[in-house]
C-alpha cells in the first residue's frame, strides 16, 4: 500500500517567544522541520505533504531553498485550529488506497528506523500511535488503556484529571491510519475540550468508536520522540543532538577530548586517528584525513584538512583547502577561496583569502594574503600585507618559488614578484621585483646630528 506522509508546522509555537515560526527554530543550526523532512524523505512515502500556516509563506520558502529537488507538496491551513484540523486540511491532497503518516514538525530527533518499524508493526486497517514512556509526563497527551491492555483513548494535558496525569505513557504525536479511515473519522472530531482546538489526539477514541483496531508502539528512546515547545526543550534536545553526533564520530575512531563539548553543525567525516580538542564548531561539510589534529576553540566551516596536519587553538578555516602536513595557527583565519599546499605553515594573527600558498611556504606572523599566488618555500615576512583592493576593484599579486618577503612590507596588487627575489624590510613594492635580486623601497635612513626634542613651552 502507497504511504503518504503529513508533517504539521502550520504552529505558531506562543511558548518560544520568538518571532520566528517554531519549526523554523534551529538545531544544530537547521530549522527543526528540516530534521522532520530529512527523515521523512528516506522513508518510502510516494507523498510528503507539510500544512504550513503561521509566518505565512516564510516556512515554505525557507524549508523549499533547502529541499531543492524533493517533489514536497505543501498545504495551507490559514487558521490553526488544532492538530486535528491541520491533517483535515491536507485530505484532499492524500491518496486513495494509501496509508497516511502523521509527524510534528517540531518533533525532529525522530529515525527512520524506528518509523519503518512502526509502519511494519501496524497493520492495514488497523490506527496505530507511537507512544514513549517518560519520567515527567507533563504537557503530553496521556495513553489511556483498559484493563485489558487495549489503547482506548488520547487524553491531553489540559483535560486530563489527576488520575489521567499520573499515566507516564503519553503520545508522542506520531500517528498512522489508513487513508481511507481518516476520510470517515477525521470530520467527527470536535473542539468540545479544555483548549477549544480540534485535536488528532481524538482519532483514537473515534477508531475505538467505530471498532477499529489500535496499535500502540512503543519507542524505546525517549530523546527521539522529545517535542520542542520552549526554548528550555531546544537547548536540551540540542544536546542530546550533539552528544548523538560525538557518539557518532567516536565510532568513526576519531579522539574527541571531551565529546560534550563539541558542536556538529552538519557532517563531518574523519580517517584515522584524528583528535579533536575541546570546543571545537564543524559546520557544513567538514572532512579531515589521517591523523589531523584540531586543538581547542577551533571554527571549521566547508573545509578539507589533510593527512598529519596540526590545527594550533583558536583558528577559524571556511571554504578553504588544507594540504597533508601543514600547520595553521593559533589564531590564524582561513577565509574562503584558501588552499595550502602540502608542508605550508600558517602563523599566528595571519588572514587568508582566495590565496593559495605553495608546497613549504610560510606566513608565520601578523599577515594578510589575498587574491595572491605563492609558489614554493616562499618566505612572507612578519606583517606582510597584500594590497589587493584599489577601493573598487581586487588584483593579484604572484610571487615566485624561494621569494624572501621582508618584515612590514605592502605588495601593491597587481604584482609580480620574481623567483628567488628578496624584498627589503619596510618596502612597499608598486612595480614588482626581479628574480634573485634584492629590491628595497623605502626612504633611505639618515641620520641628523645636533637635532634636539622640542621642549614643553612654559
Ligand atoms: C501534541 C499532542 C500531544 C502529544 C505532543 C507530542 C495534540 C492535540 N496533542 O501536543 O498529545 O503528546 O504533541 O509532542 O495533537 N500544529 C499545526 N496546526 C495547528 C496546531 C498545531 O500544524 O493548528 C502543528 C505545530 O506546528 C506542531 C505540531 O502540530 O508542529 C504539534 O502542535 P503543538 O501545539 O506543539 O502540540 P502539543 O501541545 O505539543
Ligand atoms: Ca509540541
Amino acid at each position: 500500500m502507497d504511504l503518504n506522509v503529513v508533517i504539521l508546522a502550520a504552529g505558531k509555537g506562543t511558548r518560544m517567544k520568538s518571532s520566528l515560526p517554531k519549526v523554523l527554530q534551529p538545531l544544530a543550526k537547521k530549522p527543526l522541520l528540516s530534521h522532520v523532512l530529512q527523515t521523512s524523505l528516506q522513508l518510502q512515502a510516494t507523498r510528503v505533504i507539510v500544512v504550513h500556516g503561521y509566518g505565512g509563506d516564510q516556512v515554505k520558502d525557507m524549508i523549499s531553498q533547502q529541499f531543492p529537488d524533493s517533489p514536497i507538496e505543501w498545504v495551507e491551513q490559514k487558521e490553526q485550529l488544532g492538530t486535528g484540523h491541520a491533517v483535515k486540511q491536507a485530505l484532499p491532497q492524500l491518496q486513495a488506497g494509501s496509508r497516511t503518516l502523521v509527524l510534528y514538525g517540531d518533533v525532529p530527533l525522530i529515525r527512520a528506523e524506528t518509523l519503518n518499524q512502526f509502519l511494519q508493526t501496524v497493520g492495514t486497517g488497523q490506527c496505530g500511535v507511537l507512544t514513549v514512556k517518560l519520567a515527567e509526563p507533563k504537557g503530553y497527551g496521556r495513553i489511556v488503556r483498559d484493563d485489558t491492555g487495549v489503547v482506548r483513548q488520547i487524553v491531553e494535558e489540559k483535560d486530563a484529571s489527576p488520575d489521567i496525569r499520573k499515566i507516564d505513557e503519553v503520545s508522542t504525536g506520531i500517528l498512522l491510519a489508513d487513508t481511507r479511515d481518516l476520510q470517515t473519522w477525521l470530520p467527527k472530531v470536535t473542539n468540545q475540550n479544555a483548549q477549544g482546538e480540534y485535536y488528532l489526539t481524538d482519532l483514537i477514541k473515534i477508531a475505538n468508536d467505530h471498532d477499529a483496531a489500535v496499535t500502540a508502539s512503543l519507542v524505546e528512546n525517549p530523546a527521539e520522540v522529545e517535542g520542542v515547545n520552549d526554548k528550555h526543550q531546544l537547548a536540551r534536545l540540542e544536546r542530546l543532538y550533539q552528544q548523538l553526533l560525538a557518539d557518532e564520530l567516536m565510532a568513526a575512531g576519531a579522539t574527541l577530548l571531551d565529546p560534550a563539548r563539541i558542536d556538529i553543525r552538519g557532517r563531518v567525516r574523519v580517517g584515522q586517528d584524528c583528535s579533536i580538542d575541546v570546543n571545537c564548531v564543524f559546520e557544513g561539510d567538514v572532512e579531515l584525513g589521517d591523523n589531523v589534529e584540531i586543538s581547542a576553540n577551533c571554527v571549521l566551516i566547508n573545509c578539507k584538512i589533510g593527512s598529519n596536519t596540526v590545527v594550533h587553538p583558536n583558528c577559524v578555516i571556511e571554504k578553504a583547502v588544507i594540504g597533508e602536513d601543514c600547520e595553521v595557527g593559533p589564531f590564524a583565519r582561513m577565509r574562503p577561496g584558501t588552499e595550502l599546499k602540502e608542508k605550508a605553515k600558517v602563523g599566528n594573527f595571519v588572514e587568508t583569502k582566495n590565496t593559495v600558498l605553495g608546497k613549504g611556504s610560510k606566513a608565520s606572523h601578523l599577515t594578510y594574503l589575498g587574491d595572491t599566488v605563492t609558489g614554493e618555500k616562499v618566505n612572507v615576512g612578519a606583517g606582510t600585507i597584500t594590497c589587493n583592493y584599489d577601493g573598487a576593484n581586487k588584483f593579484k599579486t604572484i610571487i615566485g618559488d624561494g621569494a624572501f618577503i621582508g618584515s612590514n612590507s605592502s605588495l601593491v596588487a597587481p604584482l609580480e614578484i620574481g623567483a628567488g627575489a628578496t624584498i627589503g624590510a619596510g618596502s612597499t613594492i608598486t612595480k614588482g621585483a626581479d628574480p634573485n635580486a634584492l629590491t628595497v623601497a623605502r626612504a633611505k635612513q639618515v641620520t641628523i646630528s645636533g637635532w634636539k626634542r622640542p621642549e614643553k613651552k612654559k
